[in-house]
Order: C-alpha cells, then sequence, then structure tokens
C-alpha cells in the first residue's frame, strides 16, 4: 500500500509526457512471466528505451536477452529469457531417521524424523533459501538411553551385550536370573524402551511343588511326601507289560506345578483262536502266540481272502492301550473247519 503514494503521482507525469509523444508510438510498461522482474515503475517508453529484465531472487537466469526494446511501433522487443528456480542439494537422511520432501527447489521444505527410540536434535525442518542452501543442516537421531536396569532381591541380571558406564542404549536387552531355589516370576527378558524406561522388572521368588503323585499301573524313583523345589525332577516306570507314555521324567515348573507326567498304557491279547498272525516278522497260529500278549503300540496283521483274485493279504492292526480292532476283512473259521482242513486255512493260500 506504501508503494500507491508515491506510485499515483508518478502516474499523472507519465500521462503528462505520453500526451507530449502521442500514444502510438510510446511503448506501456510490459507484463512477463511471475518470475521475471523489471527495473524502476516507469509505465511508458519511448521508441529506443531499454528495459532491463532480471530474475526474482531465488530464480536463475536461462537463455534469451536481459533486456527489451521500445521499437517504433510502440511493440517491445521479443525476450525468451526464462527464470528457473534455485535447486538445493538433494539433503542426507539422517542416521536412524528419515526425510520427507516433494522437491528440493527454492522455498521447497524437507521435513527429518528420527526412528522410534531416537530423539532428533537439531532441526526438524529446512527451507530451501534463495541463494541455493538449506536453512538448517540435516539433524542428529541420537538414541535413547535408560539407566541401569532396576536389580530385584536375589536376583541378577546378564545383559546381551557389555555395558559401559551408566547408561544403556534403546533396544538393549537382558535376562533376569535369580539364586536357586529362587525363581524369576514375571518377565525374565528386560528391555531398554523407545521412551527410556526398562520392561516391567520380575521379582526372585522361591518356588517349590507339592509332592508329585503317582501314575496307575506305574511307580516313581521317589515317593517322598514333601515339598519339592524348582527345577527338581521325578521319574517314573510302569509295571509288567504296561508301556510307558509321556516324558520318562516330571519336573517341578516355575509355576510350582508338575510338568506332565507320562501314563502307562496296556498291552492286549488276540481276541481269536483259530487262524494264523504275522508278529515281529513271523508268521506264527494264534494259539502258539505265549503269552497271548501284544505290548501296546505294536502290530500284528491278520490274513485277509481277496475272493476275486482267491489270494491272501496281510492285514495290519495296532495295540492301543489293552484294544486290538480285529481287522473287519478277517473271517475266523469255525472250529470244525479249522480241525478238517488244517493243511487249507485261509493263510495257507498264496499271497496276493
Ligand atoms: C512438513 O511438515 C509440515 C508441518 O508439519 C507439513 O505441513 C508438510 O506437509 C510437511 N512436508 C512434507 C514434504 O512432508
Ligand atoms: C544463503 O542465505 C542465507 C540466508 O539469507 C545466509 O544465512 C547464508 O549465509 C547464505 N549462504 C551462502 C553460501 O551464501
Ligand atoms: C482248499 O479249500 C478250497 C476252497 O476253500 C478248495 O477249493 C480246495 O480244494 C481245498 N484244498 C485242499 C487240499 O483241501
Amino acid at each position: 500500500m506504501r508503494h500507491m503514494q508515491t506510485f499515483l503521482p508518478l502516474c499523472a507525469l507519465v500521462f503528462f509526457t505520453t500526451m507530449t509523444f502521442g500514444q502510438e508510438n510510446a511503448c506501456s510498461r510490459p507484463s512477463f512471466s511471475d518470475n521475471i522482474e523489471m527495473d524502476g515503475i516507469q509505465r511508458y517508453f519511448n521508441p529506443g528505451e531499454e528495459l532491463t529484465l532480471s530474475c526474482k531472487q531465488g530464480y536463475t537466469p536461462l537463455s534469451g536477452p536481459r533486456t527489451v526494446v521500445c521499437g517504433r511501433s510502440g511493440q517491445w522487443t521479443k525476450t525468451k529469457l526464462k527464470c528457473i528456480p534455485k535447486r538445493c542439494p538433494y539433503p542426507d537422511p539422517p542416521d536412524n531417521g528419515e526425510l520427507y520432501y516433494e522437491d528440493t527447489v527454492y522455498q521447497s521444505t524437507v521435513n527429518y524424523t528420527c526412528n522410534e527410540g531416537f530423539v532428533l536434535t537439531g532441526a526438524r525442518t529446512a527451507t530451501c533459501q534463495a541463494n541455493g542452501t538449506w536453512s538448517a543442516s540435516a539433524p542428529e537421531c541420537k538414541p535413547v538411553t535408560c539407566g541401569l536396569a532396576p536389580i530385584p532381591e536375589f536376583g541378577m541380571i546378564v545383559y546381551e551385550k557389555r555395558i559401559r558406564g551408566d547408561t544403556v542404549d534403546y533396544g538393549v536387552t537382558g535376562t533376569y536370573k535369580c539364586l536357586p531355589p529362587h525363581v524369576v516370576v514375571g518377565n525374565a527378558r528386560a528391555e531398554c524402551t523407545a521412551s527410556g524406561t526398562w520392561t516391567k522388572t520380575p521379582v526372585c521368588q522361591v518356588v517349590t511343588c507339592p509332592p508329585p503323585g503317582g501314575i496307575n499301573k506305574g511307580y516313581m524313583s521317589s515317593d517322598a511326601q514333601r515339598d519339592f523345589d524348582f527345577m527338581e525332577t521325578v521319574k517314573y516306570g510302569c509295571e509288567g507289560d504296561y508301556v510307558l507314555e509321556g516324558n520318562l521324567e516330571a519336573v517341578c515348573q516355575q509355576n510350582g506345578e508338575w510338568s506332565q507326567k507320562p501314563s502307562c498304557k496296556a498291552p492286549c491279547s488276540v481276541g481269536v483262536q483259530r487262524g494264523r498272525i504275522l508278529y515281529k516278522g513271523q508268521k506264527l497260529w494264534i494259539k502258539d502266540l505265549k503269552p497271548n500278549k501284544i505290548l501296546h503300540h505294536e502290530i500284528v496283521s491278520f490274513y485277509c481272502i481277496d475272493k476275486n483274485n482267491e489270494c491272501v493279504y496281510a492285514m495290519p492292526t495296532q495295540c492301543i492301550n489293552g484294544k486290538l480292532k480285529i481287522p473287519d476283512c478277517f473271517e475266523e473259521p469255525s472250529e470244525v473247519q479249522f480241525n478238517l482242513a488244517s493243511g487249507n486255512q485261509t493263510s495257507e493260500i498264496r499271497q496276493c
């Protein structure tokens, strides 16, 4: 607005002079693209007068004459002057940080951020200045630090790496241990978090398990009726032909409970009398299986007849905790049949 005050009287003066020279010979103040500046504020020019052009600050001239001349017919000479914005150098991202920008020309901005666990020191943003330099250099991303981790009573921490001084960088972890018979209750893993604090500190507590108790058809290495300490173990075994399934040992766990105990699985007997079976690679008459007992998980095959091809095939079945399912395809001969044709049993027909 202050401009107008000086401009108005001048305008009147210019009007006066143009009247004197006649409008057809004068050039009026030209207009150019946004980034081109003209000298002075003169509005009308006489033929032969020159007007000097320049680029606004932050822009660089590219090709074309920097002056235009008012011609006899009141037309300015042409100029191909172009003003292009200055470009700042491409900024580098800070270590452990990121940068965001859309362009790097005059008046562009670049924003900086730091990765989680790092604090930004320096300028968060920079602008490309008229002289082609950034208003601020890239900031630094310094790691967040924690003090030393708190230690619970009867406990200690083992850091994943050597710690110098009394600060620990973000992301460093450690593992809490407790002096036996104390046990870590809570999270044994410690970590220096992005906020500069440690994860929750566990406590060290004495842990015991009640007497472990026996298992059906089995025995154990200790039936002492006392509390057992954390990590104490008891071994189990099975009576006679029972087979142990699961872990041989149970251990007193951190939660004061025993780990899963094993169980004892019953043997099976073959529930038919007449016929032959394949057991442990041997083909034998059922009556010759003495004692008539197949252990849990063992496999025995029965002979079934393929009526189309007049041949036999062995069909396996497995003893599962006292239960042996006779294959559906197996047909037990009647006692008469069996005794009459002892050399002509199903099992004696040619194998398929
Ligand atoms: C930089 O940050 C400013 C302010 O938060 C935002 O307006 C601008 O869009 C950001 N620029 C870029 C390139 O992310
Ligand atoms: C560029 O311009 C800025 C702001 O005007 C100034 O502080 C800086 O010193 C200049 N840099 C150069 C290299 O001329
Ligand atoms: C065996 O039995 C089959 C039918 O089951 C019969 O065809 C065959 O003659 C018998 N052979 C002997 C030697 O008994």
